[in-house]
């Protein structure tokens, strides 16, 4: 119920106003987010390289309304992307689009979201880069797909994201395999209809392990996005009865969530990338984070109390 109404929320504009103006906010926001600027992200992707973690960065920002806002963000990303160059720390790194971040909702939205994101990864592989299309919620899900494999034809290392709350998903890594593709894997983070998505936590779950099976076996990149140890715990298991080096996949947590979890990772001498959102437009990403475990909001308030 709590999560409902913070998906809700997150979603809201008189919430994020009511959220925004709290003025402890930004001290709760940075246990998520580790900066506002991009020379703020680009010191975090450091400090992740110098403890054995690789980095996937986001601009924070989505369902941009015009298109002003779109080149916009297209703007920042490149301005990114120069940054980590001048830092030393492009090569093996990866960027994490939102395409509403990069035009999708407007009118023809395929191809300017395209046409932004072509230009980000001609950037990329100039670098050593490589991109990821984040996904958002079920009605963007055959668009992103279809702007993935259209963008894999000239750059064969952007990959896609597949949530596993969705019924869908099971149909789209059969669809995927061949096309050895990055994929990675979540469990959701989005409020769907029970008409296109699992509601019980435990469906999820199930539909995960059964994903990882099916990735591992294929001949796409999986990168394995969850905090979940038994998760984890499955995907080493699977990687090594299909044969696949440590080279051949990944896991992948989001800044903050579980710190201790990605150096057992690390420790294992497996890969780990750390997704590291920045930007003043945190609201939408805070919130989804606060929804996924309601302890955060107990987190939240405590430190509204503490002066
Ligand atoms: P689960 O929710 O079962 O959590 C497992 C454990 O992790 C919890 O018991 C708790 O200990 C800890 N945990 C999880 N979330 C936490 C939080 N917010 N705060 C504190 N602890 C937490 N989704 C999406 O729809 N589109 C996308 O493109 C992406 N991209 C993405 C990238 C990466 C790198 C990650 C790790 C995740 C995403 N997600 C996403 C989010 C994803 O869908 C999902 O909502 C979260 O990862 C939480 O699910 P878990 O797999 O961690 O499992």
């Amino acid at each position: 119920m709590l999560s409902q109404t913070l998906n809700r929320a997150a979603r809201s504009t008189r919430a994020r106003r009511a959220v925004e103006s709290i003025p402890l906010t930004r001290r709760v926001v940075d246990r998520f987010v580790p900066g506002e600027t991009t020379a703020e992200a680009v010191a975090a992707a450091q400090r992740m390289a110098a403890t054995g973690r690789a980095v996937t960065i986001d601009v924070l920002g989505e369902d941009v309304l015009d298109l002003a806002g779109a080149r916009a963000m297209r703007d920042a990303y490149l301005g990114l992307l120069d940054a980590l160059a001048e830092a030393g720390c492009a090569a093996g790194s990866d960027v994490s689009l939102k395409l509403s971040a990069m035009g999708q909702a407007l009118p023809d939205g395929t191809a300017i979201a395209t046409e932004h994101a072509a230009e980000i990864c001609a950037a990329a592989a100039a670098l050593g880069c490589t991109v990821s299309l984040d996904m958002e919620d079920h009605t963007t899900v055959d668009s992103t797909l279809a702007i993935g494999a259209d963008l894999r034809r000239s750059y064969p290392f952007v990959g896609n994201v597949l949530q596993t709350n969705l019924f869908r998903t099971p149909g789209d890594i059969t669809a995927l395999d061949g096309s050895a593709a990055r994929i990675r894997l979540v469990k959701g983070a989005y409020r769907e209809p029970a008409s296109v998505a699992h509601q019980r936590k435990a469906d999820v779950d199930r539909a995960y392990e059964l994903a990882i099976d099916a990735l591992m076996t294929s001949d796409s990149y999986p990168m394995i996005a969850t905090h979940d140890p038994a998760m984890l715990d499955r995907a080493v298991l699977r990687a090594g009865e299909a044969g696949r080096t440590d080279a051949q996949w990944e896991v992948q947590m989001l800044y903050g969530v579980s710190p201790q979890l990605e150096q057992t990772i690390v420790d294992a001498g497996h890969r780990m990338r750390v997704y590291l959102p920045y930007g003043t437009d945190w609201y939408g990403y805070f919130m989804r984070r606060l929804a996924e475990r309601p302890a955060n909001v107990a987190f939240f308030l405590r430190a509204l109390t503490r002066r």
